[in-house]
């Protein structure tokens, strides 16, 4: 790996661990991609959790394989960069009647994921945290059975680019310029991002072998929710461009390979 790459990994790992305590959060009752998308429940892209063996990539708090092992999954795997994410994890999938096999590592290094062995992986708002948008599908892909979905949400990169100020939305920075930007106090700790466009998601999962079976951009704007169109999340700022990017794709089947 590049040293680049490992030195925004440690950037990022020290500063997620200051911030872990900030998103301790999940539902039993539904699974949220993130602010003003649909969930899980209204979208149906994970399908039947029932049986399966499933991966969560940026698994933080442990609240999605929560959720998952409440649906009735057979074997569930969590991967989080963070320590203090993966130790709050280790407490929440205590409770559940289960093992569930909790890795500290960073997504571009998921190399001692199994092969051919998840139906399913998901990620949420963690996918573009990754230096190596390549090497971490290829882990993902590898991992799945062929057939197997992955399903992932982030920030929508059109989101990203846009922010409040003196009354209108104003582009901050470019959107079709990619690539690494330094946050100095994101939450109060610096840590690095990288800029991608959503050609740039798509493109890397057909060339990691994925198929696209849906690509979501809908907002969900309820009455009553915030409309301070100056807070990053608003309900202002969804109902005029998308808050999050959800995805789904599959690993193909080789011919005449049975379903
Ligand atoms: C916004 S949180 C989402 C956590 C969880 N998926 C959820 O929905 O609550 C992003 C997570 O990605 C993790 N993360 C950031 N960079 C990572 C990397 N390079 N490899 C693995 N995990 C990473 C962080 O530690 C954090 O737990």
């Amino acid at each position: 790996m590049l040293q680049q790459h490992k030195d925004i990994i440690q950037m990022n790992k020290e500063g997620w661990n200051k911030v872990a305590d900030q998103f301790f959060e999940g539902s039993l009752e539904r699974l949220s991609y993130g602010s003003y998308a649909p969930t899980e429940e209204e979208l149906n892209l994970l399908g039947t959790i029932t049986n399966c063996a499933i991966v969560e990539v940026g698994c933080g708090s442990g609240h999605t394989l929560e959720y998952l092992a409440k649906r009735g999954a057979r074997e569930l795997w969590g991967v989080d960069l963070s320590g203090a994410q993966i130790e709050t994890a280790r407490q929440v999938v205590s409770k559940l009647d289960m093992p569930v096999v909790l890795i500290e590592s960073p997504m571009e290094e998921m190399a001692e994921l199994p092969e051919n062995h998840f139906d399913k992986a998901v990620s949420i708002y963690a996918l573009g945290w990754t230096v190596d948008l390549p090497r971490t599908l290829s882990h993902i892909h590898r991992s799945l059975k062929p057939g197997g979905i992955f399903v992932f949400s982030w920030e929508h990169p059109v989101h990203s680019v846009v922010e409040y100020s003196e009354d209108v939305l104003k582009f901050r920075r470019s959107y079709v310029s990619e690539g690494f930007e330094r946050h100095e106090a994101w939450r109060g700790t610096p840590i690095v991002m990288h800029n991608r466009k959503v050609s740039t998601f798509i493109n890397a999962l057909i060339r990691a072998g994925f198929v696209i079976d849906a690509v979501i951009e809908e907002s969900k704007v309820d009455e009553g929710d915030t409309v301070d169109p100056a807070k990053w999340y608003s309900g202002a700022k969804a109902s005029l461009l998308p808050s999050t990017l959800i995805i789904k794709c599959h690993k193909s089947r080789a011919e005449g390979e049975p379903s």
